[in-house]
C-alpha cells in the first residue's frame, strides 16, 4: 500500500467520515454527512481530539454519532465550534476525566460558544454524559476556593436543542445558558447528581439561564442539591414545563442585584413537581446600600405546581446575602410585577411547620405579586403563610412575622 493511501485510510478511520455525500440536483433532499470518532478505548487516551475532528468533518450540517455501547473519554474541554446545524447523537457513554488539576478554573466541560444550530441528543434514551464529579465535591468540600466548571455551557448562538439523554455528577451546574442564547429547548432530560462520601454535591444546579430569550425546559427529572432551575440576571421569555425536582433549592428566580441592577422577566411555569426542595418556588433579591444593584423582576407565573415535604412552597426573599440588621437600614428596594404563585398544592416538612410560605418583600420595594388557588397544608395540619409588605389582594390569606 503506498503512503498516501495509509495515510488516507488512517484518517477515514479516525472519523468514518463518508468521504462522498451523495449530491442530489435538489439540495433540500442531501444525505447528511455521518461521521463516527474512534475510541481510543482506555481512560488514558483522551478521546477529544477525535471528536473534535468529527466535528470538523461532519459538523456543517452533518450528524456525529457516539454509538449505543460505546464509552468515549473526555480529559480536556470538548468544543463544539466548527459545528453549525450538526446533529451530536449521543447513544453511548461520554465520560469525563475526574482530574480535578486539570478542570480547576475551567469554565466548561463542553462549551458551546456562538452556535447557530446544534442538536445534542439521544435517539435511544440511552445516551449519558458523566461529568465525574466526586473528586471535585470532596475537593470543594475541603477547600471552598476550589472553582469547578460548568457541564454544558451554552453561551450565545441559537437554536439549540439538547434532549432525550441522562447527565450526572457535573462538578459544578449541569447547564448553564447565558450570552444572549437566542432559542434553546431542553426535553426528556434526566439530570442527577448524587455524592457517594459525605460531601455533598454542591452547587449542582440543574439550569442556570442567564442573558437569553425563548428558552424551555420541558419533561426533565433532576436529582441535585441546589437550584433546580435558577432563572438569572438577563433571562427573557423561559418556560418550564412539566418538570420534577428531588432534593433541590427549587424553581427560582436570582439571586439578582448583588452588584449590578438585574432584570428577569416573562417567565412561565406550568406543571412542576417539587420533592424535599428548601423551596418549591420562590425570588431572591439583594437589598439596597453598599454595592448592590436594583432587582426587577416582571411577569413571572408558576402555576400547577406539586409540593412534597418542601421547607417552603413560596418564599421571596428581599434580604438575601445580608442580616436583617443590614436590612433596617438598606431595606429591599426589589420592583417586583406581574407575579403569579397559581395552583399550588401538597404538603410542606416539618421544617418550619405550620408555616408553608415566607413572602417577604421589601419595604422600599414594589410587591406585585399575587397567590391563587393555594391549597397546601402544613405536615401538621392546617398551614399558614408569613408575609411582610404584601398588597392586600394577594390572594391568600397571611401572618406577619416574613423574613429573610
Ligand atoms: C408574560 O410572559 C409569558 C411567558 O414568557 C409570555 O408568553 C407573555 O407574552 C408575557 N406577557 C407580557 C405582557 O409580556
Amino acid at each position: 500500500m503506498s503512503l498516501s493511501k495509509a495515510i488516507l485510510l488512517l484518517l477515514i478511520g479516525a472519523t468514518h467520515a463518508i468521504p462522498h455525500i451523495p449530491r442530489s440536483p435538489d439540495s433540500t433532499i442531501q444525505a447528511r454527512a455521518v461521521c463516527t470518532p474512534t475510541a481510543g478505548g482506555s481512560s488514558s487516551i483522551d478521546d477529544v481530539p477525535a471528536i473534535k475532528s468529527a466535528i470538523t468533518s461532519c459538523g456543517n450540517g452533518g450528524t456525529i454519532v457516539i454509538p449505543s455501547g460505546s464509552t468515549y473519554y473526555l480529559n480536556s474541554v470538548l468544543d463544539f465550534a466548527g459545528c453549525k446545524g450538526c446533529d451530536f447523537q449521543v447513544e453511548g457513554l461520554l465520560k469525563f476525566a475526574s482530574n480535578t488539576a486539570y478542570w480547576g478554573g475551567k469554565t466548561a466541560m463542553i462549551s458551546v460558544s456562538k452556535i447557530a444550530g446544534l442538536k445534542i441528543r439521544s435517539l435511544t434514551g440511552q445516551g449519558v454524559i458523566d461529568g465525574n464529579g466526586q473528586n471535585a465535591y470532596d475537593l470543594f468540600a475541603a477547600d471552598s476556593s476550589y472553582d469547578r466548571p460548568t457541564l454544558l455551557y451554552i453561551t450565545g448562538g441559537s437554536n439549540i436543542e439538547v434532549s432525550n439523554l441522562r447527565q450526572k455528577n457535573p462538578p459544578n451546574v449541569f447547564i448553564s445558558v447565558k450570552g444572549g442564547t437566542n432559542g434553546a429547548l431542553f426535553d426528556g432530560l434526566t439530570l442527577s447528581a448524587t455524592s457517594k462520601s459525605s460531601n455533598p454535591a454542591k452547587n449542582t444546579d440543574g439550569f442556570d439561564i442567564g442573558e437569553s430569550t425563548y428558552v424551555t425546559v420541558s419533561n426533565t427529572k433532576i436529582t441535585n442539591d441546589d437550584d433546580c432551575v435558577a432563572f438569572k440576571p438577563g433571562a427573557n421569555y423561559v418556560t418550564v414545563r412539566d418538570i420534577t425536582c428531588t432534593g433541590s433549592h427549587g424553581l427560582s428566580v436570582g439571586s439578582l442585584g448583588k452588584s449590578s441592577s438585574d432584570t428577569v422577566k416573562n417567565i412561565w411555569v406550568e406543571g412542576a413537581t417539587m420533592i424535599s426542595s428548601t423551596k418549591a418556588a420562590g425570588i431572591k433579591t439583594y437589598p439596597s446600600g453598599g454595592s448592590h444593584g436594583l432587582s426587577t423582576v416582571t411577569n413571572v407565573t408558576w402555576t400547577g405546581v406539586t409540593v412534597q415535604d418542601c421547607d417552603y412552597a413560596i418564599q421571596i426573599q428581599s434580604c438575601y446575602g445580608e442580616d436583617a440588621d443590614y436590612c433596617d437600614d438598606n431595606p429591599g428596594n426589589a420592583v417586583l410585577t406581574g407575579i403569579t404563585f397559581d395552583g399550588f398544592t401538597g404538603t410542606t416538612s416539618s421544617h418550619y411547620a405550620p408555616v408553608t410560605g415566607n413572602l417577604n418583600c421589601g419595604s422600599k420595594g414594589t410587591c406585585g405579586v399575587t397567590v391563587s388557588n393555594y391549597k397546601v397544608t402544613a405536615s401538621s395540619g392546617t398551614g399558614k403563610v408569613l408575609c411582610a409588605n404584601t398588597p392586600t389582594n394577594l390572594g391568600v390569606a397571611c401572618s406577619s412575622g416574613a423574613s429573610g
